[in-house]
């Protein structure tokens, strides 16, 4: 049956864009920088691209075609994705991770698009022209701080943004914004990354060109697949990227034809996420932070592998020394990291809405009011503290990812069967799949994840026995009660008995309650 979705995509262009908006983000340019330097540049770019083609493309395939299959039968977020695909009562709230982790990643993400946006600000207006390092420094700290810069009418401004253009629904808004932002992105990627490689730097009369890190990165270290600390950084990094683990990715696809082909625009996404990331992601922070720093420098300041000091505390001040260039080019990092973050953020929403008006009937307009009233409570611990903001991104942004990949991947290539699986995402293809890929789904992306999650246990063992503040209890509270909270509504949603599920009926117990 092919259906037309009233609020699908306008063109394929603008699927693409937006799927590509989706994944390319903050973590393409400041999160893949500082994974890569911390952990060892070279070292860290076999483990990567390995990951990318045993983990991330054959996830993307699979989360592309259960998202199509889920807007086939009128659903659009993965809790009742999960429940078309798997039968049984309890796949449904395993589907909660694909709402929960949007929620929580976006409450600290639209924080961080919200630096951007400022920091673009202030460019324009020349604020950091003149200053020393330490005055850079000062006026980060000063900001997260919530010293006397105003981020709170920052955040206020971007969360308004993101709830908008979402309530404008998907071609109208969302669509929209990556046939803006997008190419004005890779505009701006692209003339940041010919000055950081073509970079003469002068530390202390030395001359360091943008060469330095660049080798760093690129010259291949094969000691490194003995790392499994590497192989974690790389997979984590592959998740995080490309948008994986999450749901978004299963939302934006629900919205496609039923005939439509996934296997081509799966491909063309994840290639342009790829060489956003590693082509102009790796091609501004790296050459300039090192040729002005040195490698050791940089290793030091990247520690905790999430590039936010570079990004904002030391490139305006690098910038600063280059006249007038140096504000276009403080404009243009600050406007790229906006667009990567917004399109981002936009992405995250729309599962919500999807879930609120498949369930609830709740208009989309008023889905997305709810998503930023939500994103703006659960965003005050992470403003008002980082270990609020370290909780979320720790617990959501890295650990449900994989958790939720794992459970994915079992239900669609042994639960759904691999067989019905290869067919769904062959289904319309543009091209042809190679067939190694069905071995691939089955077998190794699984494999491979389990292994990855056994690889990060001591790590997790750690974090959640870790002593924090009372911001950190906080966020961890609320992430326990977003879960719980998502999981109880699936269960009412489930009880109103949506009648095109009355026919998975026969797993629940006869119904004595009504
Ligand atoms: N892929 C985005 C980035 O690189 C983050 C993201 C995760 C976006 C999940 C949407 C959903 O920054």
């Amino acid at each position: 049956m092919t259906k037309t979705q009233s609020s699908g995509w306008g063109s394929r262009v603008g699927l693409i864009l937006a799927m590509a908006g989706n994944a390319v983000g903050l973590g393409n340019f400041l999160r893949f920088p500082a994974q890569a330097i911390e952990n060892g540049g070279g070292a860290f770019i076999i483990p990567y691209l390995v990951c990318f083609l045993l983990m991330g493309l054959p996830l993307l395939f699979v989360e592309w075609s259960m998202g199509r299959y889920g807007g086939k039968h009128g659903q659009h977020s993965t809790p009742f994705i999960f429940d078309a695909m798997g039968k049984a009562p309890y796949w449904k709230y395993f589907g909660v991770f694909g709402i929960f982790t949007n929620i929580a990643v976006a409450a600290f993400y639209c924080y961080l698009e919200s630096w951007a946006l400022s920091w673009a600000y202030y460019s324009v207006t020349g604020a950091f022209t003149g200053m020393s390092q330490e005055e850079v420094g000062a006026f980060f700290k000063n900001y997260i701080e919530l010293g006397t810069n105003h981020p709170v009418v920052f955040w206020m401004i971007c969360l308004f943004l993101n709830t908008w253009i979402l309530s404008r629904g998907l071609s109208g808004g969302v669509e929209k914004v990556a046939k803006i932002g997008m190419p004005l992105l890779l505009a701006f990627g692209a003339v940041l990354a010919v000055t950081g490689i073509t970079l003469q730097a002068e530390p202390g009369g030395a001359v360091n060109d943008g060469l330095v890190g660049l080798n760093y990165l690129w010259t291949p270290d094969f000691d490194s697949i003995w790392s499994f600390k590497v192989w974690v950084a790389a997979a984590g990094q592959i998740f995080f990227t490309l948008s994986l683990g999450m749901g978004s990715i299963h939302c934006y696809a629900s919205y496609l034809n039923s005939k439509e082909d996934v296997a081509l625009n799966a491909m063309s996404a994840g290639w342009m996420n790829e060489f956003v990331e590693v082509v102009l992601g790796s091609a501004v922070i790296i050459p300039i932070s090192i040729g002005y720093l040195g490698i050791e420098a940089v290793t030091e300041m990247v520690s905790g592998g999430s590039g936010l000091g570079i990004g904002f505390a030391v490139l305006p001040k690098l910038f600063s020394g280059w006249g007038v260039f140096g504000i276009f080019a403080g404009v243009m990092w600050f406007g790229l990291l906006f667009f990567a973050g917004i399109t981002s953020s936009l992405a995250m929403g729309t599962p919500v809405m999807g879930f609120l008006k498949d369930n609830f009937k709740i208009k989309e307009s008023t889905g997305a009011w709810i998503f930023g009233s939500i994103i703006l409570l659960l965003g005050i611990p992470c403003v008002l503290s980082p270990d609020a903001f370290n909780e979320y991104d720790y617990w959501a942004g890295t650990i449900a990812l994989v958790i939720f990949a794992m459970i994915e991947i079992v239900l669609f290539a042994w639960v759904f069967g691999m067989d019905k699986g290869w067919r769904e995402i062959n289904t319309g293809a543009d091209i042809k799949v190679p067939t190694i890929f069905k071995f691939i789904i089955q077998y190794v992306s699984p494999l491979f994840l389990i292994v990855v999650f056994i690889g990060a246990a001591p790590g997790i063992w750690e974090n959640a026995t870790k002593e924090t503040s009372f911001y950190g209890w906080l966020a961890r509270f609320l992430l326990i009660g977003l879960f719980v909270g998502v999981a109880m509504m699936v269960y009412i949603a489930k009880k109103r008995n949506n009648p095109q599920y009355a026919a998975d009926e026969p797993f629940e117990k006869p119904n004595t309650l009504n």
